[in-house]
């Protein structure tokens, strides 16, 4: 067992780490005060690779592993999980579903523009009614021959109105049950295809979170992903990997808030010495050190079985149910330690308490990961 970064994945690492500090930083509370997409950042991740980061280079991609994929995330998400968001969904729901599933044509017409950035992508499977449940698709693609037509609504679609290629779940044949639902790829700007109202959410602030509404929406039968009913194995094949994604954005809110903390327990001083002296503080640290720890020892075996070729819906459960919990407890007590300046916008902590919030909802909530890891393990 190795547990050494490749000098690859230490120079990614870093890379990741420089532009955090020196793009995202700056501004990242105006952004979310204000609900302000990080268009500019995310221009600049492109030009990084950050965008397509597993994908082939002949598609535009960077070629990288799910290991460097993971501690860009991490990296990231220590100081914008908004911007990290993003760039998680693009990868992993949008670009990897393409790569892997997508004919050679949809990846020639869509995979290179969006793991280039010049464009960026979202993944429509959530409904008012279908959320956790994710076969309960209301959202119709009725077959007509050489086309579907799409009738429906989405919700809480992460990138909704900033992307512009949309990776949409829906149901053709209620009869089927989950056999027959499929996978659209429907371009922004199509007749019938509208952006709903942007969310006021309590975190990721800066990412742009809408409702999408079609009204009989054409889309060519060659915009359809794999075969025929395909569509739900599809969603839960890339949902699967995205967990990845998201585990390790939930891993970096729970570094950089304990980072924080961490910092700030050895300056701010209290009773005559430095509140790191005061064991009711250094015991908070250590339990952090731990939980952080191995919840980054579970996103990075998750990533390692994707990258091995091993199944990984069971790593990457345990590895997002775990690393949530972990960022939300964490985030929690870095807000402590900092006393009142925790409960001020200043000092970042308490931004990444309402982000880490998200962690236990997006790309299936903690009981649905619970779901996933007890039919696993109890079918052995
Ligand atoms: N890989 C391949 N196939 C899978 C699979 C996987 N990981 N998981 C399930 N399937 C298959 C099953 O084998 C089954 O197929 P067969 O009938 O051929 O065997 C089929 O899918 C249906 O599976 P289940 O019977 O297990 O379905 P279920 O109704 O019990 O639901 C569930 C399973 C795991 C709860 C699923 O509904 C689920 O994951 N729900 C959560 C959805 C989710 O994560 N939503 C997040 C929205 S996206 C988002 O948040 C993105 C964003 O913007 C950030």
């Amino acid at each position: 067992m190795d547990f050494t970064l490749s000098e690859e994945q230490l120079m990614i690492q870093q890379a990741a780490r420089d532009f955090a500090q020196n793009e995202l930083l700056p501004g990242v509370i105006e952004r979310d005060d204000a609900q302000k997409f990080p268009s500019e950042q995310v221009k600049k991740m492109a030009e990084l690779g950050f965008m397509g980061m597993m994908v082939d280079p002949k598609y535009g991609g960077s070629g990288l592993d799910t290991i460097s994929y993971a501690l860009v995330m991490e990296e990231l998400s220590k100081i914008d999980a908004s911007a990290s968001v993003i760039v998680s969904v693009n990868n992993s729901l949008v670009c990897w579903g393409l790569e892997t599933f997508g004919s050679e044509v949809q990846k020639e017409k869509y995979l290179s523009r969006l793991s280039t950035g010049q464009c960026i992508g979202a993944f429509c499977l959530s409904e008012p009614e279908a959320g956790s449940d994710a076969t309960s698709q209301k959202t119709t693609a009725l077959d007509k021959g050489d086309h579907y037509i799409i009738n429906g609504t989405k919700n809480w679609i992460t990138n909704g109105n900033s992307a512009e290629i949309y990776l949409v779940i829906a149901q053709t044949d209620i009869s089927k049950g989950h056999k027959g639902i499929n996978a659209l790829i429907v371009e922004k700007g199509t007749p019938g295809f509208e952006i709903g109202p942007k969310e006021n959410k309590l975190g990721i602030r800066g990412s742009d979170t809408h409702s999408l509404i079609f009204n009989d929406v054409k889309v060519p039968k060659e915009n359809r992903i794999g075969e025929d009913g395909f569509g739900f194995k599809f969603a839960m094949k890339t949902l699967a990997g995205g967990r990845i994604g998201i585990a390790a954005q939930a891993l970096g809110i729970a570094a950089g808030a304990y980072e924080m903390a961490l910092k700030y327990s050895k300056e701010r001083k209290a009773f005559g010495t430095e509140i790191s002296n005061h064991q009711a503080i250094a015991f908070k640290l250590a339990d952090m050190h731990v939980q952080i720890e191995a919840a980054r020892h579970l996103v990075y075996k998750a990533a390692w079985d994707k990258d091995q070729g091993n199944n990984y819906d069971l790593s990457s459960a345990m590895a997002k149910l775990y690393a949530s919990q972990v960022a939300m407890d964490t985030t929690i007590e870095a807000v402590q330690i900092h006393g009142g300046n925790g409960f001020v916008k200043d000092y970042h902590v308490e931004r990444m308490m309402r982000d880490a919030k998200i962690t236990q909802i997006y790309e299936g909530t903690s009981e649905i990961q619970k779901i996933v890891i007890s039919r696993s393990i109890l079918k052995n």
